[in-house]
Parts: structure tokens; C-alpha cells; sequence
């Protein structure tokens, strides 16, 4: 078993597994088998940690290997000569939120299984495990991922299907698939997915909502929908990007600064009204989608960037308990989160397990609703499929 003797990574994989059941993240017998049958090591032969890195054999590698976090594989630059900074493109995610993921994807023997997000493969090795790697489908949109997935996973003894391509896509051609599980995250359901989820079908995807991360559990619920509650786990992915040489979705690389004339005025919102209440997150970004919060409790910047457009908002210190506002771009941005807080108390403050989302395939008509589908309060979801 490559560079370790079996006992070594035997015994981590299964202290891993023991800390996954005391975290009550795992509570299903077969994917606790499969977390303690799978050598995570042979997946992740190099760990990138800011400049550093860990490779296979270095004192600390099988720590960090079989420790219960997120292990980047792969960055990207930033596109900001000024700094060359590079951000994660691929990783291997938290096993905490892989299992909250799997348990929660549920899938029945027999199953056919679509992963959007090959990366390294592990994920794909524990859906092999558990139903068998003819049952798997799993793609990236990184071809050289696609290749070092498929020599990690024949490592480790499977060969489920897989493929290059954009997820967004679903699978080429006519597949059908019980379970449709992404491993990037999504501001919107693809169309392609609700058409390929078979009768009886689930979704589960992280949602690109800023700081908020929340994960969408979708069934299917007609031949062109699927819906379902939010699930408040908070789950932080990399999101579904177009291009392979960016970290970024389209539209989310960090743009110059808002365009336009000014508008100036004051606020009694404290900045630390929006940073100390992430209970708040998700009710902000479905007002001013692309939404990201910065700043310290006295000075905030508030911006939002969806395609080529950008909102900002600066505010700074003028009195106790009042703040001046530069807001610019092609909308109010502070206006919009103002009357965001203000509704969100309205109704109750309402948690995100309060909230669901219809997604028809169809761009443009995918919902967030608040406690049921057919409420008075919904959001429409971005698209760009
Ligand atoms: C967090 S990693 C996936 C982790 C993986 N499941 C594992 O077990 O190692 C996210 C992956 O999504 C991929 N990705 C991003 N956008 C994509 C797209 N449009 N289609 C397919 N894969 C995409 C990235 O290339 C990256 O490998």
C-alpha cells in the first residue's frame, strides 16, 4: 500500500472515523465502513499550505493526511499582479462536512451516483466503497485532476466512470442518476441536473451564499423541479468556476472598484450589526447576491459583485452610534441591507432552516422561499447556466 505499511494508515483511518461518530456526523454503519476502509493518503500525495507544502513522506504529512480538515491540492492565482496571490482551486474537503454530506445524500444500494467535483478522487472512493465504482459517476472540470483522480482511485483498488467537463452540465449524454452530489458550490441549480435526476431522485450542493454556506437537500418533486428545505449545516466550498486557470466563477473575480456617481449619507446600523450576527448571512446575500462583508466593528465595507457589476459601500465613524455611507455602483447597496435587517427582524429572525428553494430547469425560475413554498417572501436564485 505505496509509502506506509497498512497497520499505520489503518489505525488513522479509523481514529478519524471514531472522531467523525463522537462529532455526530456520522451515524450510518456502511459510511463509517467506508471512512475507515479508504487510505485518504493515497489521494492527497501533496498538501499546499499557503506557500508551503507537505508531500508524502514529510514529518507532518500523515498527521495533516488523516486529520478532519480541509487539505488544499491545487491553487490558482488571483489575477492580482500586484500580489501573485494564489487561492485554492481544488482540495480535499473537511471529512466532518463530507460525511454531513453523504449521510445526507442517503443513497440505496443499486443507486447511480453523479459527484460534480472529482478533485482528488477520495470523495469518489468512498461513494465506490459504499455502491460499488460502477455505480459512480464523477467529473471535474480540471483534465489533469480528472487523470491523477483516476491514478489515486486504481490505487486504492476502483474505477468508477469518469470524466472532463463542466459540471454545470450535468453527464454527457442521456444518464439518469438517483443521487447528484457537488463538491463545488452553486449560486443556482443547473438545469441539467434537475433534467438527469431520475423519479425519487435527491440533490445535495453546497450553496454559494458568501460567509453564510449553507447546504441545499433537493428532491425531486415533478419531471422539471426539485425543491427542498435548506439544511443550516454550514459548508464552505471552492465554487463551480467556468474556467479552469481562475479559482473564481464567472462574474466573482474581484473587480475594480464600483463605477458611477456617489451617494453620501449616514446610518445608525453599526458594521457590527452585520459581522457579529452570522444568523444574519444568508437573509443579506438573497437581498445583495455576490455579498462580502469586511471592516472592523467601527469602519465596514460592504460589497457585492454579481457579473461585471459591483456594489460597494463604505462606512465610517461620525458620531456615537452613527456612521457616514459612501454607496456606489449600479445600486444602493446599504439601502438594500438596511432594509434587509430591518425585514429580517420583521419576520422573526428567521434561522436558515427556515428557508427552502424550488428550482425548476429552467434559468430564472429557481426560488428561495421562507417556510414553505408557496410563502409570501421568496428570492429569486442567480443563474448564469
Ligand atoms: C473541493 S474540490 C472537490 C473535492 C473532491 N470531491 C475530493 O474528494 O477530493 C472542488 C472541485 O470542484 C471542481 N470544479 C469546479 N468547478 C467545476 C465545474 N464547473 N465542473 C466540474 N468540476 C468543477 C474543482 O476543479 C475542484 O476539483
Amino acid at each position: 500500500m505505496d509509502v506506509l505499511d497498512t497497520a499505520t494508515w489503518e489505525t488513522r483511518a479509523a481514529a478519524l472515523t471514531a472522531e467523525l461518530v463522537a462529532a455526530g456526523v456520522l451515524s450510518d454503519p456502511a459510511w463509517r465502513d467506508a471512512f475507515a476502509a479508504t487510505p485518504r493518503h493515497l489521494f492527497v500525495s501533496r498538501i499546499i499550505d499557503g506557500p508551503a507544502s507537505l508531500s508524502a513522506g514529510d514529518t507532518g504529512w500523515l498527521d495533516a493526511v488523516y486529520a478532519d480538515e480541509s487539505l488544499a491540492t491545487q491553487t490558482r492565482p488571483t489575477g492580482d499582479g500586484a500580489t501573485g496571490r494564489e487561492i485554492a482551486s481544488s482540495s480535499s474537503s473537511k471529512p466532518t462536512v463530507m460525511a454531513v454530506m453523504l449521510e445526507r445524500l442517503a443513497p440505496e444500494p443499486g443507486h447511480l451516483v453523479l459527484e460534480i467535483g472529482t478533485g482528488t478522487g477520495y470523495n469518489a472512493a468512498l461513494l465506490s466503497h459504499r455502491l460499488g465504482a460502477s455505480n459512480v459517476y464523477s467529473l471535474d472540470l480540471d483534465a489533469d485532476l480528472v487523470d491523477t483522480a483516476h491514478e489515486h482511485l486504481a490505487a486504492a483498488g476502483y474505477s468508477p466512470h469518469l470524466t472532463a467537463g463542466d459540471g454545470s452540465q450535468g453527464w454527457p449524454g442521456e444518464m439518469r442518476f438517483d443521487r447528484i452530489i457537488a463538491t463545488c458550490a452553486v449560486t443556482a441549480i443547473p438545469p441539467a441536473w434537475v433534467d438527469q435526476l431520475a423519479d425519487g431522485g435527491r440533490i445535495v450542493a453546497p450553496l454559494d451564499a458568501g460567509t453564510a454556506g449553507p447546504l441545499l437537500v433537493l428532491d425531486k418533486t415533478a419531471d422539471d423541479e426539485v425543491s427542498g428545505r435548506i439544511d443550516p449545516f454550514p459548508v464552505l466550498f471552492m465554487p463551480m468556476r467556468a474556467d479552469v486557470s481562475s479559482p473564481f466563477a464567472p462574474g466573482q473575480e474581484p473587480s475594480a472598484a464600483a463605477t458611477g456617481i456617489p451617494h453620501y449619507g449616514t446610518t445608525t446600523v453599526a458594521p457590527a450589526a452585520l459581522l457579529d450576527r452570522p444568523e444574519l448571512a444568508l437573509f443579506l446575500w438573497l437581498h445583495a447576491p455576490g455579498l462580502r462583508l469586511a471592516g472592523s466593528a467601527e469602519h465596514g465595507v460592504v460589497v457585492a459583485e454579481r457579473g461585471s457589476a459591483r456594489a460597494e459601500a463604505d462606512l465610517t465613524p461620525l458620531t456615537e452610534g452613527s456612521w457616514a455611507v459612501r454607496q456606489s455602483g449600479p445600486y444602493r447597496l446599504w439601502d438594500t441591507i438596511e432594509h434587509a435587517v430591518a425585514a429580517f427582524d420583521v419576520l422573526g429572525k428567521p434561522g436558515a432552516a427556515r428557508f427552502g428553494i424550488t428550482a425548476l430547469n429552467v434559468p430564472g425560475k429557481q426560488f428561495v422561499w421562507l417556510d414553505d413554498p408557496d410563502s409570501d417572501h421568496s428570492w429569486p436564485l442567480g443563474s448564469g447556466f
